[in-house]
């Protein structure tokens, strides 16, 4: 049988109008995980409700690897942007993902203080041995998108209207960054052009099965450029995803 595509979104804003489009549906729960079985063109995609967050993310991505066999996995939903340049409505493919909330702080005994500034990016993935001691720890890890799904995404770019569609990297973690500085510090620091909380956790358990990953997200917001939040973009996102699923069922 066809391996389905799975498509996850965080919040019911995030899935719901994906869901909607699918065909012969079929509703499915694993703990607080919404999976809407269906087909896109005929083909098997299951569109996962994963909640927010790494912890939800990550379950709901290994849930989906054991249940479901799937050939390729795309997490999308909103973000807040790091990069000037980007606009909200903007789309960024996640060329690399990377877990912007794994850091080692600096070594300062009591009194010393908290020197935010002065963390390293910590890579738990380095070794089997302490992640503290290390020095191979010490740099962030990025998983890349998958050749074939950013092939897809890039051949229906020209679908989203209301923004542009780029490649970059997709920061994750569980936090909500308003401070412009520090912003800007993870942008120089992790490269990123956008943060949000799920992809990399998805990215991360997708690698560890070897199944192919892609994250998309659309700008909310962006606190550096003045982009005030606005809900409607995860359903453009989800709008633009759905033709991208389309593009890759058709290739393979
Ligand atoms: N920072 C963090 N998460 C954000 N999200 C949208 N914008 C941001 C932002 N600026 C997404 C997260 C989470 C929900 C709060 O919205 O992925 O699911």
């Amino acid at each position: 049988s066809q391996r389905p595509i799975i498509v996850q979104g965080p919040m019911p804003i995030e899935a719901e109008e994906f869901a909607g489009r699918l065909e012969n549906v079929e509703e499915e729960t694993s703990g607080n995980f919404v999976f809407y079985k269906g087909t896109v063109d005929d083909y098997p995609v299951i569109v996962t409700q994963t909640g927010k967050g790494m912890e939800n993310s990550a379950a709901a991505t290994a849930i989906a690897i054991e249940k479901f066999n799937p050939i390729a996995i795309i997490n999308q939903g909103t973000s807040g942007g790091h990069d000037p340049e980007l606009n909200v409505y903007d789309i960024v493919l996640g060329k690399r993902t990377v877990n912007i909330g794994a850091l080692k702080t600096g070594d300062r005994d009591e009194g010393e203080g908290i020197e935010v500034t002065e963390w390293i990016p910590m890579d738990l993935m380095a070794s089997e041995g302490s992640a503290g001691e290390d020095p191979d720890a010490e740099k962030a890890r990025y998983y890349e998108g998958d050749e074939d799904l950013l092939a897809a995404a890039h051949a229906v770019k020209d679908t989203h209207t209301k923004g542009k569609v780029v490649e970059g990297t997709i920061g994750s973690a569980d936090f909500w960054n308003n401070e412009v500085d520090r912003i800007e510090w993870i942008h120089e620091n992790f490269g990123t052009s956008v943060e949000e909380m799920e992809t990399a956790s998805a990215a991360q358990i997708s690698k560890a099965y070897d199944t192919a990953f892609l994250g998309i997200r659309i700008l909310s917001n962006n606190k550096t450029n003045g982009g005030e939040y606005d809900p409607n973009t995860a359903t453009a996102n989800q709008d633009y995803v759905y033709e991208v699923v389309s593009e890759y069922i058709s290739t393979i």
